[in-house]
């Protein structure tokens, strides 16, 4: 069982909250709501509805992804905390309207310390149900005064991150003349083509999907597919940006990669600890993940005050300045962007997160 008062921790990163079982023996429901951290505000993120084979492993999974998403939003300049949730179970055969609104009923009971949103195994229109029994959704569809499909600003932001690396490396702004490498074509990553074949870059995409590359060749025949991501990042790549699953940076990879930059939308890209300085002793200036994809967690984030895409889209610019900023003090301090990134994150929990002792 993992020892949730004393789950891993980094640096002065503050521990878990608040850890809260749901069930809901009729429906089927069985959910854990993990808290992480406050110190900024109502914790968001979102649930996960995954066939977990085991409590362990759900438990484990959602001490981490509710940590990670504190460190997101703390970079995204969101005045919101940290939090996660997952329900254990198949999305495809166990979902049932009864099951969603009783975990509905349970994220309601905490009163807005934690705001849910769609996360693997779970979409708008699930959010929609949810929102029929708490106040504290996020990610519901248009129709019900959501933000849609998160991918929109989720490409749009890895772009700014893109540029960012690009004014870092060659001193401009900008991804024209250079050859991007994009492993996965799916939401984000067709997106990403676009903004990037806009700027006047070079393309190649793979995709297990050949569905997804068919999508993006119908579009522009002339962007270039690789077999599998193993031939993409031999490819003679500028920058390389991981859009499919997690764990595309492995030892294999760092080791034939020849692009200068990587910047993507997956989450969890470095396989282990220990990648990103790997990276950097190759001189691979690597954009750290959470913060060039938090663009998907400002669009639902918006929902809070009433949808304004416009309004969105201009805080998601800004994570070209936070991803500067991040290379910036990376090469002060002399470490990789990842740590640069997690020290910028806890110093704003802590800085703002103070605040608070200010009593009103
Ligand atoms: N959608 C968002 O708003 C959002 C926000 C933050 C982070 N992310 C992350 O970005 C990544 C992409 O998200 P998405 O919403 O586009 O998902 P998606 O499922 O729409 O797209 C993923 C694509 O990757 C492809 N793929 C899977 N395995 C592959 C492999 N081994 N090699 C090549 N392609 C492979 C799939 O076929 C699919 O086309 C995920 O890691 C996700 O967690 C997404």
């Amino acid at each position: 069982m993992p020892n949730v008062f004393g789950s891993p921790h980094k640096g002065t990163e503050p521990r878990h909250e608040q850890v809260v079982f749901c069930q809901d023996e009729a429906s089927g429901l069985r959910a854990i709501i993990a808290i992480h951290s406050t110190a900024l505000g109502p914790s968001l993120g979102g649930t996960r509805f995954y066939p977990y084979a085991s409590e362990e492993e759900a438990l484990a999974d959602v001490l981490n992804l509710s940590r990670g998403m504190s460190y997101k939003n703390a970079l995204a300049g969101l005045d919101l905390g940290g939090g996660k949730a997952v329900i254990i179970g198949d999305p495809d055969t166990d979902k049932n309207e009864a099951m969603l609104r009783a975990y509905g009923r349970f994220v309601q009971s905490l009163h807005g310390r934690y705001i849910t949103a769609c996360d693997v195994g779970t979409y708008s229109p699930d959010m929609d149900i949810i929102a029929r029994e708490s106040q504290y959704v996020t990610g519901r569809t248009v129709e019900h005064g959501g933000a849609g499909d998160s991918s929109i600003l989720t490409a749009f932001g890895v772009f700014q991150g893109m540029r960012a690396a690009a004014e870092h490396v060659w001193g401009s702004p900008t991804l024209r003349g250079r050859r991007v490498g994009v492993e996965g074509v799916g939401k984000v990553g067709h997106r990403l083509v676009e903004h990037l074949l806009e700027d006047g870059a070079e393309v190649v995409v793979c995709d297990v999907s050949e569905e997804a590359v068919e999508r993006v060749r119908a579009r522009h025949p002339h962007v270039a597919v690789a077999a599998d991501n193993d031939a993409l990042v031999r490819e003679p790549l500028d920058v390389y940006a991981p859009c499919a699953l997690g764990g595309s940076l492995s030892d294999e990879t760092v080791g034939v990669l020849g692009a200068k930059i990587v910047c993507g939308a997956a989450n969890n890209q470095l396989a282990h600890a220990g990648i990103e300085k790997q990276l950097a002793d190759r001189g691979v200036l690597y954009a750290p993940d959470y913060v060039v994809n938090s663009g998907g967690v400002i669009q639902v984030a918006d929902e809070i005050d009433g949808f304004d895409f416009d309004r969105a889209k201009t805080r998601a610019t800004k994570i070209f300045d936070t991803t500067g900023k991040i290379f910036a003090l990376a090469a002060e301090e002399g470490v990789p962007p990842a740590v640069a990134a997690d020290r910028l994150a806890e110093r704003r929990m802590s800085e703002i997160g103070r605040l608070r002792g200010i009593l009103l």
